[in-house]
């Protein structure tokens, strides 16, 4: 046995995770020696504190935050001066350079169950275009416009890191200046089962991505803050890679947030229906939060005002820009994780494969929100749901690539 395997045995005893000692073997194990490695480098009194306090000790207990409504400008409410001076602050401060822009692109997209990163997904437009591209192309048109291309860093996870760079480099960076296109990964943590035990796979540990709130230590940790900085970025437009209407470093949503003076600006959109999958702005205890739809209560989701309108009614498209100093004021304090229970393919020690069909697993996650109540107001434009928000999650059905499609076909054809 090897010092590493004895260390990583010594590692597991002390943590509470004694399972992991059966993969150590070498006889069920090949790759005792990896997985030993894994082990030591993990932040196991970590993962069981979160076990602890998100899962264990609270499991049961529904704890309501006393939430109350936040006002959003309504952008179809604004006149055309308005609107043409808005646009102009966002061209003027694009070809400045003082705009870059962050594509979350780390997570795992289980439920599209497209096999490869989110971004490869191709749209069935015609010719086929991928979710990178489409993102690609608007980027290429306002380079067009203000004579100024914008940085645009990608950020990708462990898991799906060289297949994004892989996929770029094929398609020769869409005709984009690749000088001005940075990846960098988000931290991975390990899955655990609902006894707190952290599950093992062909690969070893089974971890995945910390969630799209990993991207504020993730952006410092790999130095691409600090590069923004020097190119004298001021202001970064944050999104999602899973809407095909995304307005990539939207003008006029530049604009907004300059005029606004706030640190933090969302784009959001008026909720479908009570239990829609989407989150809503809100403030709790006074401060600017927003509550995600696994989280929210019935009660809060159905309340509508006295015009009609849903109390909670903003939904979250994961759209953002970030003033560059509350990033890195930000960075300096981790967000809370939260729980999600997921499906998790597993190993037994003897080596047999699971395949659950119910969610088995904790998988903890912060979510990028969890930011707001760091700045004493946000900024919240509404925009029409029409225009930019046709998200694909799903295979089938609602937020699918049909649905995605038949509404990207509408709007940008
Ligand atoms: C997300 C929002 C939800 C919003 C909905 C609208 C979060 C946490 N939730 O829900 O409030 O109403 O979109 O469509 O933002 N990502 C990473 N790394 C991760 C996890 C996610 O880069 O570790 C990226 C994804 O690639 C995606 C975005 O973050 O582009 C949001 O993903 P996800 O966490 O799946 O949230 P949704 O359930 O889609």
């Amino acid at each position: 046995m090897s010092e590493r395997v004895k260390q990583a045995i010594d590692y597991c005893k002390k943590n509470n995770q004694g399972h992991l000692i059966d993969y150590l073997k070498p006889i069920f194990s090949p790759k005792a020696d990896s997985l030993a490695k894994q082990i030591i480098k993990s932040d196991f009194p970590g993962i069981n504190a979160l076990y602890e306090d998100l899962y264990k000790n609270l499991g049961n207990v529904i704890e309501r935050d006393i939430l109350t409504p936040m006002k959003s400008t309504d952008i179809s409410l604004l006149n055309s001066d308005k609107t043409n001076y808005l646009i102009e602050e966002g061209l003027k401060s694009i070809r400045n350079g003082e705009v870059a822009v962050i594509t979350m692109a780390g997570g795992q997209g289980t439920r599209l169950g497209h096999n490869g990163p989110k971004g490869t997904f191709m749209l069935e437009t015609n010719p086929p275009k991928s979710l990178f591209e489409i993102q690609c192309g608007q980027l290429l048109a306002l380079k067009e416009k203000t004579g100024f291309a914008i940085p645009w860093l990608i950020m990708t996870s462990e898991e799906n890191n060289s297949a994004t760079i892989e996929f770029f480099q094929k398609n020769k960076f869409f005709g984009y200046d690749s000088e001005k296109i940075h990846f960098f990964q988000q931290d991975m943590l390990p899955i655990i089962d609902f006894g707190g035990k952290i599950l093992v796979n062909e690969d070893g540990i089974a971890n995945g991505p910390n969630g799209n709130g990993g991207i504020f230590s993730s952006l410092k940790k790999s130095g691409n803050y600090e590069w923004l900085k020097t190119q004298g970025v001021k202001r970064v437009f944050v999104c999602g890679i899973d809407n095909a209407l995304v307005k990539v470093a939207d003008p006029i949503f530049i604009g907004f947030s300059i005029e606004s003076s706030k640190l933090i600006s969302s784009k959001s959109a008026l909720k479908r229906s009570f239990d829609e999958k989407a989150g809503v702005f809100c403030y709790k205890d006074g401060k600017p939060s927003y509550v995600e739809y696994t989280e929210i209560s019935h009660k809060d989701a159905k309340d509508r005002g006295v015009n009609g309108e849903y109390l909670y009614g903003d939904i979250g498209i994961v759209m953002y820009v970030f003033n560059m100093d509350i990033l890195d004021e930000i960075a300096e304090t981790p967000l809370p994780y939260h729980i999600a229970k997921k499906k998790t393919p597993y190993l037994l020690h003897t080596g047999e494969k699971i395949d659950p069909e119910q969610p088995n697993s904790i998988k903890f996650e912060a979510f990028i929100f969890d930011s707001f109540d760091r700045v004493p107001d946000i900024a919240l434009l509404r925009v029409k749901r029409e225009e930019e928000f046709a998200p694909i999650k799903n295979k089938e059905g609602e937020d699918s690539p049909m649905t995605a499609l038949e509404m990207f076909l509408k709007e940008r054809n």
